[in-house]
């Protein structure tokens, strides 16, 4: 049977293939040439786990194996939001790195403002850390004035995009439509979308929580069918929640967990659900232990790098 192979390679070159999960320092001559040069290596086939056999013969391979569930390995995501500057991002990125050394079961993405992504990839080159961002334009390119495409964010080695963040559907009246359209964009590209859905309080207090969700996935679903979501993360963020220091509670959580995953049908056990909404590094742990929570995305908690790494020490 075939299986899903990831292997970790030095910059943080990302490879997925099938159901095992292996994560490790993968470095061949090849590669380290590659870095020389500052090129990027992107590839991929089916790989069958026989033939890590032959990965001694390609270089130096270190591997931790995660042989089941292999899709949920726990992700916490930070995202800056308009935070920061290059002084303060370079001693926050500093502390991090030094921190995660990504030996750890889980995987970690820093998605800062838009103008620090080469900054922030400059720093983050030697670790597991990998970079994300927090918005793209649906559109490939062309007159879009202060707009950025996904295949900008590639260029620069991003890796996951989050979408359909609450502040981004409230203040920028981003629409169900035009999520799913990112959506595709992003996968076009060849990156992640981490697609956000929540309920405002209002929809809480009346019941209708399950109802907003469901429509704002089924959004993304009628533009893409489910399949695509193997290739997907989605995180559940409250409205009320975020930024507010009220968190859902773990039953809260759970529900809605449960719900997203059993909308993807096929895919329910295989897709990553992170939650987000006032995770800090003392809540982390019971959210963590949930059975349908696989990580966090993670806002003020992200600006904080003691509370950042307890956060990821937590999850894994
Ligand atoms: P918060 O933000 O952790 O500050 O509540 C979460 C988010 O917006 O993703």
């Amino acid at each position: 049977m075939h299986k899903n192979l990831r292997l970790k390679i030095g910059q943080g070159a990302d490879f997925i293939f099938g159901n095992l999960e292996l994560v490790g320092a993968f470095q061949s001559k090849r590669h380290k040439n590659t870095e020389k040069s500052g090129a990027k290596a992107r590839f991929g086939c089916m790989f069958k786990p026989s033939w890590l056999t032959l990965a001694p013969a390609l270089g130096e391979v270190l591997l931790l194996t995660k042989a089941s569930n292999a899709k949920r390995r726990q992700l916490v995501v930070g995202n800056w939001k308009m935070n920061g500057n290059l002084r303060e991002n370079a001693s926050l990125l500093a502390a991090i790195t030094k921190g995660w050394q990504g030996e750890r079961g889980a995987d970690v993405v820093i998605c800062p403002p838009y103008p620090y992504l080469y900054q922030s990839r400059e720093c983050l080159q030697h670790s597991p850390i990998l970079l994300g961002a927090q918005s793209v334009n649906e559109q490939d390119k062309g007159a879009f004035t202060g707009e950025v495409s996904a295949s900008m964010l590639a260029d620069l080695d991003c890796k996951f995009v989050i979408i359909g963040h609450n502040e981004r559907r409230r203040m920028q009246h981003e629409s169900d439509q035009q999520v799913a359209q990112k959506f595709v964009a992003v996968q076009k590209a060849g990156l992640i979308p981490i697609l956000c859905v929540g309920e405002s309080l209002q929809d809480r207090e009346q019941g209708k929580h399950l109802e907003t969700i469901s429509r704002q996935l089924n959004a993304v679903f009628a533009h893409t069918g489910k399949d695509v979501f193997s290739n997907a993360v989605l995180a559940y963020e409250p409205v009320w929640a975020v930024g507010t220091g009220k968190t859902a509670t773990p039953e809260q959580a759970e529900e809605v967990h449960k719900f997203m995953r059993a909308q993807l049908g096929v895919l329910a056990d295989e897709v990553r659900i992170l939650y987000g909404g006032s995770v800090k590094a003392h809540n982390a742990q019971q959210l963590f232990a949930l059975a349908d929570i696989d990580g966090a995305l993670l806002g003020g908690a992200s600006l904080d790098a003691n509370e950042f790494l307890a956060i990821c020490k937590a999850a894994e």
